[in-house]
């Protein structure tokens, strides 16, 4: 009974869907013709809303005082640390506080005047009452973005996390971060140059000794629900991972950017170094784990030379420019303010902004890729290895209008020529002068070109200047 009366019921049914299908059919064909007519008559017309999303234009550009920096480090790393943060430190100019796991012994007091003033980090023990951490220093760190909240937070745009050991430029930061809205919830940061690092834990997370950026309103959300999101996490063993973690729970995700360096590799970071990304450089981290960054330099002598460029100019520094001499089949390869490279052939630029892979990875998988970009192999091929050249010095010109570097050649090259295109030796250039506008150079959308002005046996001078409207460097 009730099959048959479903039968005729779907009959009935599929006869209505029949007829209804036929009239949508000419709707759908008339419809256009009457649109003309008469638009409003069929379609609601889109109307966009007031857009309220608009950033409001009576906030001032975001300035350093805008900015609060946690740095996590301890009581055991801060006499061999303190100078990573002193290189780029600004004494009552740059907010924050260093976080150490316990107070100060007295040999470390009186606190100098040149690092950022310490707090000690809160005792965790009562968020912690049920539930242990896997390991109490995670969630330490986590907690790090709390303490810096609660006595930060006036007229505070966005906080940046780091560790003891990580180099920040913070007049590039602040550039950077003027660029973005920060009444809108943003997490940024970058992953580890070591596949390994980011397959371990994530591809989605900032890695902290590099940085850690989050605006004013994701920080208080994360802020807010801290002790919650701390028992959920309490058993993963990264404090970078707890926190993507713990903001993906609000709703937000990573927003990367190739400016910040958790710097995951050992050995001779100069030639990843040589050829920066081009975006503004924010961060660098492990300095410690790596051989000194400049020939002839311990580590905080070579931070503090690094110093020295990024004073002059932090827009310009480690980026990449690259001219030819025609008439020597040379490249010239620029990496403002810390390296400069001739090589005895024509190389197109895609080429020459491939890193030299003078570093190791952190940790190695067991087979490549081991490092999240292309890299060059070093090579002793004459038509492939570059003379290298380091920063010496850092002037302005007399007239003003201009920033001098000069780069050192670090050491003799030890090949003969390149034949295969002529045998112009460069052995003889012992030094590189690069002439820049002083003048910071926000834009990123491209590079900047150079001219080689002047090359007798011992120097050679490069003047830097905006590329020509359809001018090719090749
Ligand atoms: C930064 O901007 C604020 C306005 O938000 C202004 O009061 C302050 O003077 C500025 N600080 C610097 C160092 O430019
Ligand atoms: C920072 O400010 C304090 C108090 O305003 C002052 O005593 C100190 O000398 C200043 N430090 C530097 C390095 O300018
Ligand atoms: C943290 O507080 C608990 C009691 O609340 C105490 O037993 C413990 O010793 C404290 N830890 C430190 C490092 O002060
Ligand atoms: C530059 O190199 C090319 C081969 O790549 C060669 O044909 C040419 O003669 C060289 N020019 C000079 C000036 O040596
Ligand atoms: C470069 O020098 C080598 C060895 O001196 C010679 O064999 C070769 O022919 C030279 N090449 C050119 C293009 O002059």
């Amino acid at each position: 009974m009730a099959s048959v009366f479903s039968k005729d019921f779907f009959a009935g049914i599929s006869f209505w869907k029949t007829l209804l299908a036929v009239g949508l059919v000419l709707y759908l064909i008339l419809i256009p013709f009457s649109n003309i007519g008469n638009p409003q008559l069929f379609l609601i017309k889109w109307v966009s809303s007031s857009s309220p999303s608009q950033p409001d234009s009576d906030f001032s550009r975001t300035n350093l005082s805008h900015i609060a920096f946690g740095l996590l480090g301890s009581v055991k790393t801060w006499p061999h640390r303190r100078g990573y943060l002193e290189a780029w430190w600004r004494p009552n100019r740059t907010r924050g506080y260093v976080y150490l796991d316990r107070p100060p012994t007295p040999d470390l007091l009186p606190w100098p005047q040149t690092a950022p003033p310490y707090r000690i980090v809160d005792n965790l023990s009562e968020i912690f009452r049920n539930v242990k951490p896997r390991f109490e220093l995670m969630p330490r760190m986590v907690h790090g973005i709390l303490e810096l909240f609660r006595e930060e937070h006036d007229d505070m745009r966005w906080i940046v996390m780091g560790d003891d050991d990580s180099i920040f430029f913070v007049d590039n930061i602040v550039d950077v971060l003027a660029e973005y809205d920060h009444t809108k919830y943003y997490y940024l940061g970058w992953h580890s140059e070591s596949v390994i690092s980011n397959y371990w834990f994530s591809f989605d997370q900032a890695f902290g000794g590099g940085g850690i950026v989050l605006s004013y309103p994701l920080a208080k959300a994360l802020v807010k629900d801290m002790d919650g999101c701390l028992v959920r996490y309490a058993q993963s063993s990264s404090a970078d991972l707890i926190t993507m973690t713990c903001i993906a729970d609000i709703g937000v995700n990573l927003t990367p950017h190739k400016g910040i360096h958790q710097v995951d590799l050992h050995g001779d970071f100069s030639g990843y170094l040589s050829a920066h990304p081009k975006v503004p450089l924010m961060t660098f981290h492990h300095f410690d784990a790596m051989d000194p960054i400049f020939p002839n330099k311990d580590r905080f002598q070579s931070t503090r030379h690094l110093m020295k460029a990024a004073d002059a100019d932090q827009s310009r520094l480690l980026q990449q420019t690259i001219c030819y001499q025609r008439q020597s089949n040379w490249s010239f390869s620029i990496s403002w303010g810390y390296s400069a490279q001739i090589y005895e052939r024509i190389m197109p630029r895609s080429y020459l902004q491939m890193p030299i892979e003078t570093f190791r990875p952190w940790a190695k998988g067991p087979k490549p890729p081991f490092y999240m970009f292309n890299t060059r192999p070093p090579s002793n091929n004459p038509c492939e290895a570059p003379h290298v050249f380091f920063l010496e010095s850092v002037y302005k010109s007399v007239s003003g209008d201009e920033i001098v570097t000069s780069y050192l050649r670090a050491r003799p090259r030890g090949l003969p020529a390149c034949s295969f295109s002529g045998n112009h030796s460069a052995d003889s250039i012992s030094t590189i002068q690069v002439f820049s506008p002083a003048k910071k150079r926000l834009q990123t959308d491209r590079c900047e070109c150079c001219d080689i002005v002047r090359t007798d046996d011992v120097k050679a001078q490069i003047k830097f200047r905006e590329c020509k409207i359809d001018e090719i460097i090749a």
